[in-house]
């Protein structure tokens, strides 16, 4: 059985990435959403509100689980047993961070593999941070993010 692991830190989680979530899915038979930690951004949510936000849109969907992480990506692929790792590419900004982390990781485990896949380019300038940024000045993010995320975000900021 195929399986990739797709982390990120979903704080929250858009129509970008539920769109990469997808087509991972296609191509493989099990993905694995890990929300991993990264200490060094504030989150607006906790790691288990966002997993939280996540199951609620795959809810039921075969084949797609969410977990949650708090340590080296390296180590949880390692106690999966899997060494692929699914990443979405918006544009060549993306491109610059996401080799470096590629190549950092496939330094620490050279088992490691990082399958890219092109976001949708009506979806590709989407970014939890401007979706934050956007809701906390009270506007409108129907456009970018799953009906029940925009109702959460807009929670945290009432
Ligand atoms: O959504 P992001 O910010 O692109 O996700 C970054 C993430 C969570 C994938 C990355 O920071 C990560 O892997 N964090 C876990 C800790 C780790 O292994 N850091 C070294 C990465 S080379």
């Amino acid at each position: 059985m195929s399986h990739i692991i797709y982390p990120g830190s979903f704080d929250p989680i858009t129509n970008g990435h539920v769109d990469v979530i997808q087509r991972l899915k296609k191509n493989f038979d099990k993905v694995t959403v890990l929300v991993a930690s990264t200490p060094q951004k504030k989150s607006l949510f906790s790691i288990d509100e966002r997993k939280k936000l996540i199951e609620d849109i795959f809810d039921g969907k075969n084949g797609i689980e969410v977990d949650v992480w708090d340590g080296l990506l390296i180590d949880y692929l390692e106690k999966r047993k899997c060494f692929l790792v699914g990443k979405g590419l918006r544009s060549v900004r993306d491109f610059e961070y996401e080799m470096d982390m590629a190549y950092t990781n496939q330094a620490l485990n050279k088992k490691v593999d990082t399958f890219f896949v092109l976001t949708q380019p009506n979806l590709g300038f989407i970014s939890s941070t401007l979706v934050k940024e956007v809701a906390s000045f009270g506007g409108d993010i129907s456009k970018f993010v799953p009906a029940s995320v925009a109702k959460s975000i807009q929670k945290k900021f009432k």
